[in-house]
């Protein structure tokens, strides 16, 4: 079976005071078992909010990395610093890191296979635009950006990516993908790992949706046979409804 991960994407938002209040309120509630939930803050919050989820069932994500262990990147940060603080997990090729700051599925690649060289777990986003969806071309888009994600990683390191499905489309937009649409993308995503591993591997592979998910929505996203949880921008932000939605995948 499966576990569920809910993880929350603060984006660029919230003060440290604000970041410590909302782990204050979070982490007594969060449930743990088979039940995951990370928090993926920015950079600047990371040490004290790891510190606060220490023994705790919330988990620390960055929400970007450099790929290179350290070196001339100014402004980077690098796997090594984010492991050396107690970061946990990591988020990959969100679709506004493609956006504005030109990230590639050959970056995203190398920022993944980087991630488990350093002990980090990668959440690896894909997803396609409203165009791409209009010409029918979502599975071919999502389908290539898995396949090169996920390239050159071991059977073992892909049973441990979490990949979020996150059509560009829905994502602070009010417009959640159908439960059932996001299910069939989520199905093929498996299938094309399937293809490139095995069934086996890839029906251990942890498949979120993402895109306007919220404490109305998330337990019919849930019921679906292939999603394993959400990544969550808006719904995220506030300690209330992110218990919501951790208790949702319990
Ligand atoms: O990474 C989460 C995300 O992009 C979805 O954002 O605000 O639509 O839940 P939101």
């Amino acid at each position: 079976m499966r576990k569920v991960v809910i993880a929350g994407n603060w984006k660029m938002n919230k003060t440290l005071a604000e970041a410590s209040d909302f782990m204050d309120a979070v982490i007594p509630k969060a449930p743990g078992g088979n039940t995951e939930a990370i928090v993926c803050a920015p950079f600047v919050h990371l040490p004290a909010l790891v510190e606060k989820a220490k023994g705790s069932n919330v988990k620390v994500a960055a929400q970007n990395m450099h790929f290179e262990e350290s070196g001339a990147y100014t402004g980077e940060v690098s796997p090594v610093m984010l492991t050396d603080i107690g970061v946990t997990h990591v988020v990959i090729g969100h679709s506004e890191r493609r956006e504005y700051f030109a990230e590639t599925d050959e970056s995203v690649n190398q920022k993944t296979k980087a991630a488990f060289a350093h002990g980090l777990t990668p959440i690896v986003c894909v997803g396609e635009t409203l165009e791409q969806r209009e010409a029918n071309e979502t599975m071919d888009v999502v389908g290539n950006q898995v396949k090169k994600a996920l390239a050159g990683l071991s059977d073992e390191q892909v049973t441990q990516t979490i990949v979020a499905y996150e059509p560009i489309w829905a994502i602070g937009t009010g417009k959640t993908a159908s439960s059932e649409d996001a299910n069939e993308v989520c199905a093929k995503t498996r299938k094309v790992i399937a293809e490139i591993t095995s069934q086996g591997i890839a029906d251990q592979v942890v498949i979120q949706y993402g895109g306007s998910v919220k404490p109305a929505n998330i337990d019919e996203l849930l019921a679906q046979s292939d999603i394993d949880g959400a990544l969550v921008g808006g719904a995220s932000l506030e300690p209330e409804s992110f218990v919501q939605l951790v208790e949702a995948g319990t």
